[in-house]
């Protein structure tokens, strides 16, 4: 996708490089229009190195508004698919908002016919200002999108909202704005686990497995481009990725409990998580001390989270499970599709260190016909993608 990023005038402005770094690499070709003064604060060479793009607006070499045989203002707000402001400073929300127009930036947000994203960054008490924020209220009643900024540390030494949010989540949201919606799926509230479960045995010893959920991660991602409201019950250490309900937990029971709190109310369920099949039959309240001679842990069964809600399913709510099998993978998916009551199930074959941390997978689906062509292999936010395109295909289909 073709992506406009104006740079302005704020300290912050050197974190729009890395932006547009990102942003190269996944793919999209990057525009730069740097204001005035954010040419102050980074160069239009870095802007353009980064993206291999000339960066329009000011620039020593060339200055605004350099001849051209083309209208400038006009031919970039036409070409983009989305104009993201990062950051954004109070003058330039306060042009657009008011339909001034007086540099090459402010004149390509009024000419823009794609998306607009804004990422704010000021003085905290610049950003509470009620102008500020009457002029945020305005562009978001046209279609604007906005990453608001977040509590830190500013750089004149105060304290407050006005940072710009995280580089990676302002990445995100441009990443779900330009992603297409699929209509079936869209507006859709969806409950996914993800992530390994944790037993403990005493306050500093657990029972855990090799899973670090990034499969469901992803797959909340894509579900979430593709325009769904997710709710992600979450074990393990990844963070949960911006637009996304993240419910934390740590063993199956609170994974069950979180679960069954939400699921009443969902459309649908994707079970990715790691569940903990056992779990200690106590967890000691003080640290266990060593012991003299062998020593037993006695194991007792942990709850079956997926059983238990697809037991539990309404009309209208499909459950899509996961497999992860070393041996026989399909036929022991098979029967676990039929023996807890799926809709679909998806197979990671993990023999030998397949699956698991390792970013290229295969994954086959299964449904009640039986399996489906597999998958992947592929690095799993794209393997994310293909079952979201999938299961998508296949509610459309009324299969
Ligand atoms: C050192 C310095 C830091 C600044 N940081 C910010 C900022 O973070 N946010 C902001 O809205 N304005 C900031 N300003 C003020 C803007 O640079 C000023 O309003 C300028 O006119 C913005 O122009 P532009 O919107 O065309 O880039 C800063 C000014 C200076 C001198």
């Amino acid at each position: 996708m073709k992506i406009l990023l104006g740079v302005t005038g704020g300290i912050a402005a050197y974190k729009a490089a890395e932006l547009a770094r990102l942003l190269v690499k996944a793919g999209h070709s990057v525009r730069c229009c740097l204001t005035d003064a954010g040419s102050r604060f980074i160069t239009p060479l870095t802007l353009a190195t980064l993206t291999g793009e000339p960066c329009f607006g000011a620039n020593p070499d060339y200055h605004e508004w350099r001849p051209n045989p083309k209208v400038e203002h006009v031919d970039l707000a036409k070409w983009a698919d989305l104009v993201a402001v990062v950051p954004a400073t109070a003058d330039i929300m306060g042009k657009t908002a008011n339909g001034l127009a007086d540099d090459l930036l402010s004149t390509i947000l009024l000419a823009a016919r794609g998306k607009i994203l804004w990422a704010p960054a000021m003085n905290q008490a610049m950003w509470a200002h009620p102008a500020v924020q009457a002029n945020v209220t305005r562009l978001q009643g046209f279609g604007h999108a906005f990453v608001n900024p977040v509590e830190g540390l500013l750089a004149c030494g105060d304290e407050g909202a006005g940072k710009l949010a995280d580089v990676s989540e302002i990445f995100e949201a441009i990443q779900t704005l330009l992603a297409p919606r699929i209509p079936i799926l869209a507006d859709r509230h969806i409950l996914i686990t993800a992530g390994p479960t944790r037993e403990d045995l005493d306050p500093v010893r657990t029972l855990t497995n090799r899973s670090t959920g990034s499969m469901g991660v992803e797959l909340a991602r894509a579900f979430r481009n593709a325009g769904v409201r997710v709710h992600l019950v979450l074990g393990g250490d990844l963070k949960g990725p911006s637009g996304v309900e993240v419910v934390r937990v740590r063993s199956a029971q609170d994974m069950l409990e979180a679960c069954q709190a939400l699921w009443p109310d969902m459309d649908g369920l994707v079970a990715a998580a790691a569940v903990a099949d056992q779990r200690p039959e106590h967890c000691a309240p003080e640290k266990v001390k060593k012991q003299e001679g062998p020593e037993t842990l006695v194991l007792v069964r942990t709850p079956d989270i997926l059983a238990t809600l697809a037991s539990q399913k309404k009309a209208g709510q499909w459950v899509i499970g996961f497999a992860a099998e070393s041996e026989h993978h399909l036929a022991h998916a098979q029967s676990k599709l039929e023996k807890k009551g799926l809709d679909a199930i998806l197979v990671n074959d993990i023999s030998g260190d397949r699956g698991f941390g390792f970013q290229a997978n295969t994954l086959t689906p299964i449904t009640k016909t039986g399996p489906h062509p597999s998958l992947g292999p592929a690095p799993k936010g794209e393997l994310a993608q293909a079952v979201v395109a999938w299961w998508g295909q296949r509610l459309s289909a009324g299969s």
